[in-house]
């Protein structure tokens, strides 16, 4: 079938779905939408013979609705309506969840249902579930319900004549709000992951007023509830009544008619204000099950390493590159035959940190400072030789953080994750030593054409492209043990010594500096030049400025592999 997908924003779910269909045979056109969109024109252009709507904030007109099928995705079960249906599924500690792909009609999610999958919600911030436990549920009910229109004898079911009554309200800030002397941890927590990451919770600190983005729970240290205590890993950590909380990350409030304000560490957001503030760095190396939440840890089963990592949105800044390549190296100085990279939840990486780049006095010699910092891990990856290193992607990757991926040894992904091997969105050439591990994996044309196209590719198409080597099929919270048993089967195969023989004798050989150098002249000529389109595009990304209609999203995706 020819498919419209019309979405708000061209957002991981949209991605994924568009992937997934692809994947199914179908062509998919994506059409961003926004209040004043010709959609009528479009849906004339386009004709298709369905059109469906994984993330849409504005509603379907009549006359599209009634002359074509329009599925819209719902992240919530069967009866469930209104605009915040998964913030009131965090903030209700539910732990069970679904999506319904439901027929658009004159009334908000009110239509009649094509599909409904159910699926578990655990305890982890709200845009972390849709990207990974909704947007499985969404991928199987979006793919049942296009196999049951295609089918042509099925009846969707209607909703019960008082599906009304689902309908909550949007959840506002003064839901969100924070009481410091009255809130435990738990509290505060499940009221940080319900507004993570977006919008945040309001919130007062140090003569200012921020959005609060992202939250740990933390059981050793102690204040007074709402200050301060420490800081770790560029978090700030603030006592509640009964503990303390890890907030990695502040907006400050936008002042009216002020320029659109976006987020940062909150140690670089409150730079100046915190100077009596101990820091408290997380240990990297854990030998037990202890609860300590920071960015990077490192931790040992028999032959195999794990050394894992966890930056908010995948990006990783100067500061973030250095620290993790200080644990890699560290992780190298210990006695495992494979070493596994990743392998927790969400994010594997999304590359240089456009956001503390953009905050910087000088944002072309902050991206200089950070392609640097990448490479520099990515080279360490490259030229290990007495193990082997294994990159295990349980969520989304894209750019440079795919690059970083392919330098390992084998890349293993969830079969969920969406891959974007690319850097033309950001007008960047990019760097990580792409030229070399990408042609080795996939081939120059299927290189040049990943880059060309700059589209996004599900698990499957890039286990057949040769991208990643396995995809691991299971849910988003068993991902670390699959993985995890998986490379100490891996490190106990007696073919596995042998492998790390080849690989060093292989390694010896390659010349891994021109690829460096080349790419690195392409990249500083882009950052060094004021004019290049790239500082217009990362100056819209962080702001979340919505790209102009016409723009490489939009575009007509054909199934291949
Ligand atoms: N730097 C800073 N923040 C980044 C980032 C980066 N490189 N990549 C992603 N993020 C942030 C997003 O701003 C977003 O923040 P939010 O949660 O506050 O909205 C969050 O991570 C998730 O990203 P989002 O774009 O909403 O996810 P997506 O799954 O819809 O799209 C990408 C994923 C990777 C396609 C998109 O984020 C992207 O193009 N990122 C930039 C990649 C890049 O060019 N990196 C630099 C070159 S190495």
């Amino acid at each position: 079938m020819h498919i419209l997908l019309l979405t708000s924003a061209f957002n991981s779910l949209t991605q994924r779905v568009q992937a997934e269909l692809k994947d199914h045979g179908h062509t998919v056109a994506v059409e961003l939408t926004h209040e004043d969109s010709p959609l009528r024109d479009v849906v004339r252009r386009e004709d298709p013979d369905l059109v469906v709507a994984p993330f849409l904030k504005t509603a379907i007109p009549q006359d599209v609705w009634s002359v074509h099928t329009c599925l819209v995705v719902h992240p919530g079960p069967v009866g469930d309506r209104g605009p915040s249906s998964l913030d009131w599924a965090v903030h209700e500690g539910a732990d069970e969840w679904g999506v319904t792909v439901l027929q658009a009609n004159a009334e908000m999610d009110a239509g009649d249902v094509w599909a409904s999958v159910a699926c578990p919600l655990p305890p982890v911030a709200k845009s972390d579930l849709y990207r990974n436990e909704i947007a499985d549920a969404a991928v199987e009910a979006v793919l049942l319900a296009v196999g049951r229109f295609a089918s042509t004898t099925y009846t969707p079911a209607p909703q019960n004549s008082g599906a009304g009554d689902g309908c909550r309200p949007y959840f506002g800030q003064s839901l969100r709000r924070i009481d410091w002397q009255s809130d435990s941890t738990a509290t505060v927590v499940r009221k940080l992951r319900g507004a993570d990451s977006q919008p945040g919770v309001l919130d007062g600190l140090l003569g200012g007023e921020w959005f609060l983005h992202g939250g740990h729970p933390e059981f050793r240290l102690r204040g007074r509830p709402g200050e301060v205590v420490a800081t770790r890993d560029g978090a700030i950590c603030r006592a509640t009544t009964d503990g303390a909380v890890w907030i990695p990350e502040l907006r400050p409030r936008r002042t009216p008619g002020g320029p659109a304000t976006f987020k940062l560490p909150a140690t670089s957001a409150l730079a100046g204000r915190l100077s009596a503030v101990p820091a408290r760095p997380a240990p990297l190396h854990r030998t037990g099950h202890e609860d300590i939440w920071s960015e990077i840890s490192y931790r040992e089963e028999a032959r195999t390493g794990f050394l894992s990592f966890s930056f908010r949105g995948g990006a990783m800044s100067t500061d973030q590159c250095e620290r993790l390549l200080s644990a890699y190296r560290f992780a190298c100085s210990r006695p495992t035959s494979v070493l596994v990279l990743g392998g927790g939840r969400d994010f594997f990486s999304n590359g240089i940190h456009l956001n503390v780049i953009e905050a910087s006095a000088d944002p072309g010699a902050e991206s200089w400072a950070n392609i640097n910092a990448m490479d520099d891990l990515v080279e360490a990856v490259l030229t290990t030789t007495d193990r082997l290193v294994v990159s295990a992607m349980a969520g989304n990757a894209a750019a440079g953080g795919v690059m970083l991926a392919l330098a390992a040894d084998e890349v293993w992904c969830r079969a969920g994750a969406v891959l974007n091997p690319h850097y033309r969105l950001m007008g960047l050439y990019g760097s990580e030593y792409w030229t070399y591990t990408l042609p080795r994996r996939v081939g120059t044309a299927v290189a040049d054409r990943l880059m060309q196209e700059a589209r996004p590719v599900s698990s499957g198409a890039a286990l057949r492209l040769g991208l990643v080597d396995r995809v691991i099929e299971c849910g988003p919270q068993s991902f670390a043990s699959e993985a995890g048993a998986l490379a100490s089967r891996l490190a106990a195969l007696p073919a596995t010594q042998s492998r790390v023989n080849a690989k060093k004798a292989e390694g010896d050989q390659v010349d891994l500096a021109p690829y460096r150098e080349a790419e690195l002249a392409h990249m500083h000529r882009i950052f060094a030049d004021p004019q290049h389109p790239y500082h217009g595009l990362r100056r819209a990304f962080v702001r979340k400025e919505r790209p102009a209609s016409g723009t490489a999203l939009h575009h007509t995706a054909h199934p291949q592999g």
